[in-house]
C-alpha cells in the first residue's frame, strides 16, 4: 500500500457516510464528502438564483447552508428558466413509528420547493427495504409506512400535486426496476463470471457491489434494492402522472447519506434514455450527544421525536445536549462557549428562523454573556413550538386523507 492509499484508508475508517451508517471519529467533514462523492458545493450564487427564479426568500435551510451540496441543480434551473418544469422525488424508509427531527428536514424543505417552484412531487415509502433490513414482517412494514405517511402529510404537502406510494402497493416502478437492473448488471455478467462479481468485496466489476460496499454475506434482497430506490427518478415509473413526458426532469431533495443510490442512478440514466436526476443534498441534523453522526432512530436519548412532550424535550435538551460551555460559570464568563461543538446552537441554526436573534445568541454565548442554561431554555421553546405545531397538524390527518394522497390517480393541476 502506498502512502496515499494508506491515508485514504485511514480517512475512510474515521468517517463513514452511507445509506446504512453515518459515523465519524470527529465532526463530519462535509467538504471531504463533496470531494469523495464528487458532488458540487451549493454556493451563494445558486441560493440567489433560486430566490430570483421563485420570487421568494430562500428557505432557512438554504440560507444557512443546511442544504450544502448538489448535482446538476444549475441544469434544472436553466431548464426551468426557459419554462421547462420538473418533478420532485423524495422518500422515507419506514423503520420506526415516529419520525425524529432529522427526518423532518428533507420533508420541510421539499414542501418549500413544491410551493416555490409549483411542481409535482412523488414520495416513496420503502416498506420493502425496511422489511429486508430490519427484519420486519410485511404487515408491520406496511403499517409503519401508513403511520409515517401521516407525519409526512402533516408537513403540509398539497394533495393536488403530491403522490405518496409504498413499494409493496405500487408495483409500477418495479417493472422498470428490472429493466434497470438488467441494463446495469447484464453487460457485466457477459464479461465476467457473475458470482465472482457479486462476491468481490470491493468489486470494480459490479457497480452495486462497488458503490454500496456489499459483501458476499449480504443476501440478494439487499443487493437488489438499490434499483427500487432508483427508478422513481424516471418519469415513466408514473404513467398516471407523466405519460408521454419521458423527458421531464427530476430533482431529489435528501440528506447526503442517500447519495450512493443516485450516483448509481445517474450513471445508468443516459444508457436507458433518461435525464440524470438532479440532487439537492443536506447535512445531518446531529444527535444530541454531538456532531459525529446523524440522529439515530434506535437510541431514544439521541434524538427528539415529533411525538415527544414539552417535558420530554426539555429534559432531553438539559440532560443530553452536548454543550460547548465552560465547566464553571466563572470560567464561562471569562472564556465564553465553544460554538463549534455546541449542540444547542447547532439546533437553533436549523430551527430558529430569526437571523438577528440567532446572531445575537451566538455573539453573547460565544463571549460568555449568555450561559448554556439560557440557550437551552430558548432551544426548548423553539423545538416545543415546532413539535406541538406538528402534532396538531398530524392529529388532523385522517385515514381518508392518507388514501387520497396514495391513490393512483392523475394530477391535472400539478404544474399550476
Ligand atoms: P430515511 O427514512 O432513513 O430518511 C428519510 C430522509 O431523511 C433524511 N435524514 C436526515 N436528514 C437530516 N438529518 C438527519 N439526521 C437525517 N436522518 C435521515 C434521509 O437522507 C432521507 O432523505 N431509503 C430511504 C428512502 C428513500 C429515499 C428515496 C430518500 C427512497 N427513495 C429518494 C431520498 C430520496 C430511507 O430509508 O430514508
Ligand atoms: N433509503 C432511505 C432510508 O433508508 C429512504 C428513502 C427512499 C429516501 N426514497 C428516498 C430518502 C428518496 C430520500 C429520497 O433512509
Amino acid at each position: 500500500m502506498d502512502k496515499n492509499e494508506e491515508k485514504q484508508r485511514e480517512e475512510e475508517r474515521e468517517q463513514v457516510v452511507s445509506p446504512w451508517e453515518v459515523s465519524s471519529s470527529g465532526k463530519i467533514d462535509y467538504d471531504k464528502l463533496i470531494d469523495k462523492f464528487g458532488c458540487q458545493r451549493l454556493d451563494q450564487s445558486l441560493v440567489d438564483r433560486v430566490q430570483r427564479l421563485t420570487g421568494r426568500p430562500p428557505h432557512v435551510f438554504l440560507r444557512r447552508g443546511v442544504f450544502f451540496a448538489h448535482r446538476d441543480l444549475n441544469d434544472i434551473l436553466d431548464a426551468y428558466e426557459k419554462g421547462e418544469k420538473f418533478y420532485l422525488y423524495t422518500g422515507r424508509g419506514p423503520s420506526s413509528e415516529a419520525l425524529h427531527l432529522g427526518h423532518l428536514v428533507p420533508f420541510m424543505f421539499t414542501k418549500y420547493l413544491q410551493d416555490a417552484f409549483k411542481v409535482p412531487l412523488v414520495i416513496q415509502l420503502t416498506d420493502d427495504e425496511k422489511c429486508m433490513w430490519k427484519n420486519l414482517s410485511v404487515e408491520e412494514s406496511q403499517r409503519l409506512a401508513r403511520e409515517n405517511a401521516k407525519d409526512i402529510i402533516a408537513c403540509g404537502f398539497d394533495v393536488t400535486k403530491t403522490f405518496i406510494f409504498s413499494d409493496f402497493d405500487y408495483v409500477g416502478g418495479h417493472i422498470l426496476s428490472y429493466i434497470f437492473y438488467l441494463v446495469l448488471v447484464l453487460p457485466k455478467i457477459m464479461r465476467k463470471f457473475p458470482l465472482q462479481c457479486l462476491l468481490q468485496e470491493h468489486g470494480e466489476g459490479c457497480e452495486v457491489v462497488g458503490i454500496f460496499g456489499f459483501t458476499g454475506e449480504d443476501h440478494i434482497g439487499k443487493v437488489s434494492f438499490p434499483p427500487v430506490q432508483a427508478v422513481p427518478s424516471f418519469p415513466s415509473s408514473f404513467p398516471h402522472l407523466f405519460s408521454g413526458k419521458d423527458h421531464l426532469r427530476c430533482l431529489i431533495p435528501c440528506a447526503i447519506d442517500q447519495d450512493p443510490y443516485f450516483r448509481m442512478t445517474r450513471d445508468v440514466a443516459p444508457r436507458i434514455g433518461y435525464h440524470k436526476p438532479a440532487l439537492i443534498e443536506s447535512s445531518f441534523f446531529p444527535a444530541l450527544q454531538g456532531e459525529t453522526g446523524k440522529m439515530s432512530a434506535s437510541d431514544p436519548n439521541s434524538a427528539i421525536y415529533v411525538t415527544d412532550s414539552a417535558k420530554a424535550i426539555k429534559n432531553k435538551i438539559n440532560k443530553y445536549a452536548f454543550s460547548g460551555g465552560q465547566e464553571s460559570v466563572e470560567l464561562h464568563r471569562k472564556l465564553g462557549a465553544n460554538l463549534e461543538v455546541d449542540i444547542p446552537v447547532k439546533y437553533l441554526s436549523f430551527f430558529l428562523e430569526d437571523d438577528a436573534e440567532l446572531e445575537h445568541i451566538k455573539k453573547e454565548y460565544g463571549a460568555g454573556g449568555m450561559l448554556t442554561g439560557e440557550v437551552k431554555q430558548r432551544l426548548a421553546k423553539v423545538l416545543t413550538e415546532l413539535v406541538e405545531r406538528h402534532q396538531v397538524a398530524r392529529a388532523a390527518v385522517t385515514d381518508e386523507m392518507v388514501d387520497a394522497f396514495m391513490a393512483v390517480r392523475p394530477l391535472p393541476n400539478m404544474f399550476d
